[in-house]
């Protein structure tokens, strides 16, 4: 039954079924885009691209953006926008005192490494620079992430070993941002259950690699259909759709001018 009891394995990303199951997240990406407030000039690196439908809204604004992602077919879905995107490891950034903003949304919760990002993005900031971002904070798909988790364990796989994120409390991620300078200026946890446009199984199967390729892939669909019926009492809304638990965490912190 399991395939794989090692190491979550990278997420794959498909940008044509990101587009399907995952639009709005670009799309509930603009409270945090209206926290950065981005200005006209401004030099602002786009931290997780992804495909890049924000990174477009953030350069519509008339800021000069590049945008990075790890994988490789997302950064070539946001070159076709036109944009300036880069394969680029979060944890690992190259740029020095180049940017007037770092701005995030739903990426950072996939790098698990939150230090080194923390002190990547403090590198890649001009003094004075801001980093404003939105990811999964701490109780984010709760239960989804619990009933993958069972359903893997019922299979006799560490299914707690699977969890490919990071959702931490504010508490947590401001604590890291002042170890590495930052002056946190807020930071907030919000409850945001999210309708989603597909099924659930199309949800995991977008975003959840980690749980699946733990099982052989015969074993995949009767995973996500049991996944399914345990969930439909709490998150399949009246009108039939699903709706995931999101929890936001949202956050801007300064870098000192000198
Ligand atoms: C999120 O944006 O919070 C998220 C998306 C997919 C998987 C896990 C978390």
């Amino acid at each position: 039954m399991a395939r794989d009891e090692g190491s979550a394995p990278t997420q794959h990303w498909d940008p044509a079924r990101y587009r399907r199951n995952a639009g709005f997240v670009a799309e509930l990406g603009m409270p945090v885009l209206d926290l950065l407030a981005p200005q006209p000039g401004e030099r602002i690196l786009d931290l997780g691209c992804g495909d890049g439908a924000l990174t477009e809204k953030l350069a519509a604004t008339g800021a000069l953006v590049v945008g990075v992602d790890q994988s490789p077919e997302q950064i070539a879905a946001a070159r076709a926008r036109g944009l300036d995107a880069r394969v680029a490891d979060g944890a690992a950034l190259a740029f020095r005192g180049e940017f007037d903003a770092v701005f995030s949304n739903a990426a950072l919760h996939w790098m698990l490494d939150p230090d080194a990002v923390i002190a990547g993005v403090h590198r890649a900031l001009k003094p004075g620079g801001r980093f404003v971002a939105e990811m999964g904070g701490a109780g984010n798909a709760k239960q989804v992430v619990a009933a993958a988790v069972a359903g893997l364990e019922r299979r006799g796989i560490d299914g707690r070993a699977a969890i490919p994120w990071y959702f931490p409390t504010p508490e947590d991620y401001r604590g890291r941002l002042e170890a590495r300078g930052f002056v946190p200026r807020e930071i907030a946890l919000i409850p945001r259950p999210t309708p989603i446009p597909g099924a659930l199984a199309d949800w995991l199967e977008t975003f959840g690699d980690a749980f699946l390729t733990r099982l052989a892939p015969d074993d995949r669909h009767a995973y996500l259909e049991e996944l399914e019926d345990r969930l439909r009492p709490a998150l399949m809304q009246p009108d039939g759709k699903w709706s995931v638990d999101y929890v936001r965490l949202r956050f801007a912190a300064m870098k000192p001018a000198n």
